[in-house]
């Protein structure tokens, strides 16, 4: 029900109109209760201040920021946690009184995803796949973790590059890059055991690509994609066929909706319930 006391969140981004993140937080919200209501913005990159200041006009309580606003939101925040601002980028802000706060959720989020699948970074070789955003917010939480070793692989190396230095700086953990190619990637993934997709390859309607040949992937490695379009993208079913333990997009995806959930309401998401709408929306897009 809504009332007077109905707190409001939201996402804003543009595009906006197939983001999952209403549907996600306002199954929670309804499962626990809350009174709060969750709505999507397509915000234009040259309305994202006015949309910040309505933010604070409305007394908007969360606000999730996706594309193309999370690196230049940040100027427009009063304080940014030290993570978003090593990232370099937010996705998540929090009101509180009306000091708006930036935070970024999806390392962490991924972090959480990996150990729930099973996985654990600690004392173990990483491969990440990108250099971009994604990849940066999950690269920079793998590193923290203390894995024994890192390596960045990305079709424009330089990018590899430039994302392993500043990694290998903040962290203080030395992060290698390489560039894309079948070579580099079999000399990797050789003693690998964790492989983490942080690319859109495979992501609909691209259903059919990856950039992992099957035979690379060895039964004892678990390996991750961030795609959660299709849930099961190739590189997770070759994975499978291949005895890997695998990892879908979903848990990301879920997992640092949690974690903003958490920050707004202070209450423990229901993460399974989340799952599950998330879940049932992408089978019915792919119907
Ligand atoms: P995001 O913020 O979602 O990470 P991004 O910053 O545009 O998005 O990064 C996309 C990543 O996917 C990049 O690492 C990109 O490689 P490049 O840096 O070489 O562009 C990678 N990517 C996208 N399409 C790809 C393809 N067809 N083959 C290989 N890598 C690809």
């Amino acid at each position: 029900m809504i009332s007077a006391e109905t707190r409001l969140c939201c996402v804003i981004g543009d595009p906006i109109k197939h983001t999952l993140s209403p549907l996600m937080h306002n199954a929670a919200f309804e499962y626990l209760g809350l009174e709060f209501i969750y709505v999507a913005f397509r915000v234009k990159a040259d309305m994202l201040k006015k949309a910040v200041d309505g933010m604070r006009a409305f007394n908007i309580k969360g606000m999730n920021v996706t594309i193309p606003h999370k690196v230049r939101v940040m100027e427009y925040l009063d304080v940014i946690d030290e993570v978003s601002r090593e990232i370099g980028a937010v996705n998540t802000i929090v009101n509180d009184d009306g000091v708006l706060k930036g935070f970024n959720t999806d390392g962490e989020g991924a972090l959480k995803a990996l150990k729930e699948g099973g996985g654990d970074p600690k004392g173990e070789k990483i491969v990440i796949l990108g250099a971009g955003g994604a990849a940066r917010a999950v690269s920079y939480f793998m590193a923290r973790e203390g894995p024994s070793d890192m390596v960045i692989i990305n079709r424009t190396v330089e990018k590899a590059v430039r994302l392993a230095r500043c990694i290998s700086e903040k962290i203080g953990l030395e992060v290698r890059a390489k560039r894309l190619t079948v070579q580099n990637l079999k000399d990797e993934l050789e003693d690998a055991e964790i492989l983490i997709n942080c690319t859109s390859v495979g992501m609909t309607p691209n259903i059919n690509k990856t950039l992992v040949p099957k035979g690379l992937l060895r039964s004892d490695m678990i390996v991750m994609d961030i795609v959660y379009n299709p849930v099961e993208t190739r590189l997770l079913r070759e994975a499978k066929e291949r005895g890997c333990l695998t990892i879908d997009g979903v848990g990301m995806l879920v997992y640092q909706g949690a974690i903003a959930f958490e920050m707004w309401t202070g209450v423990r998401a229901p993460v399974d319930v989340m799952r599950e709408v998330v879940v049932k929306a992408l089978r019915r897009r792919r119907l």
